[in-house]
């Protein structure tokens, strides 16, 4: 069915989860992208920040992931629909919990639902990574691919095309923290070795593929083992974050079964036993970066099974 004007969720999500590097992401709840999208008489594509969104730094359209993703999926469908899009986000950009993602995810599906093209999947997703491509400078899925789809999502990294739902067959308790410290993705990723050997090669593979086994199985504790099992990628970003360490201690102390940055951070998130031990860890890690004199937001979450929906709709009158 064609509408006026489209609400949707798009679910933030959690990326690499330790030896996942650019292939692994999980969709969480709590945190996400609102977007409006409404049809107008000019034939053009407009965005405006809507006054509650939690996130509401100037930025170029050609820098905005919802915008690129808006007007690729506009193009995709050979439309020339004039469309403007309200952008309410509840989480800031830059964070490592996928907001960039969510955000490009959210306009390409909304453009979509005012076409009656909601079901259409795969032009959503590639919508969605011209316009998550702005930000991070690829093509990569593991932030896009949760947000789509919801719950745990596995891609050939250099293909996000070829894709996989990993299912896990018990409710996964989670903490996130955001520390109020600046990581441009861009440069995460200039730390990073262009060569490994072999051998670091085919451990890290190994530890992915017991990763997977792990979430399929709702292995819990060998999950947070495992989401710390990363030598490639994490242990040359961590520096980016000051309170790393602690933040990792206090989780661990508190009762986390493991620990690790979501994507390229600042975020990190912690497997936790129970759901009363998410809210404890949570705390723990904001006191951690509250010893640092570092602000930061601290949460008990969990896993979003369903990714990007509708929210409200108004069907199309004219
Ligand atoms: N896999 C990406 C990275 C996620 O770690 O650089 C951030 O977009």
């Amino acid at each position: 069915m064609m509408h006026d004007e489209v609400t949707v969720w798009a679910p933030a999500s959690l990326s690499n989860l330790g030896p996942g590097f650019d292939c692994l992401g999980v969709a969480i709840t709590d945190f996400g992208d609102h977007i409006q999208a409404r049809r107008q008489e000019r034939s053009a594509l407009t965005w405006e920040w809507d006054p509650q969104s939690s996130w509401s730094a100037p930025v170029r359209s050609e820098d905005n992931t919802a915008f690129v993703a808006a007007r690729s999926m506009l193009e995709r469908l050979g439309s020339n629909a004039g469309v403007h899009l309200l952008i309410r986000k509840t989480g800031r950009a830059g964070s490592g919990l996928g907001s960039s993602a969510a955000s490009a995810v959210g306009a390409a599906f909304a453009v979509a639902a005012l076409h009656g093209k909601e079901s259409e999947t795969d032009v959503i997703r590639e919508a969605a990574l011209d316009g998550e491509q702005t930000t991070s400078g690829a093509r990569h899925g593991d932030n896009v691919l949760p947000s789509l789809h919801g719950g745990f999502v596995l891609a050939q990294s250099d293909r996000p095309e070829h894709t996989r739902r990993v299912d896990c067959p018990v409710p996964l308790h989670l903490a996130v923290v955001i520390p109020a410290i600046d990581v441009l993705t861009r440069e995460a990723r200039e730390l990073l070795p262009e060569h490994v050997t072999l051998a670091a090669a085919v451990r890290h593979a190994s530890l992915l593929g017991l990763m997977i086994h792990a979430i399929r199985s709702g292995n819990i504790e060998e999950l947070g083992a495992l989401v710390m099992s990363d030598e490639l990628i994490e242990p040359r970003r961590a520096a980016l974050v000051v309170p790393y360490e602690s933040i990792r201690s206090a989780a661990r102390k508190s009762g986390a079964l493991g620990v690790a940055l979501s994507g390229s951070g600042p975020a990190l998130f912690a497997v936790c036993p129970t759901l009363s031990s998410g809210v404890d860890v949570a705390a723990a890690m904001r006191a951690a970066c509250a010893d640092h004199g570092v602000d930061c937001l601290a949460k008990a979450t969990s896993v979003d099974p369903i990714g990007v929906r509708i929210a409200e709709a108004t069907p199309f009158t004219r």
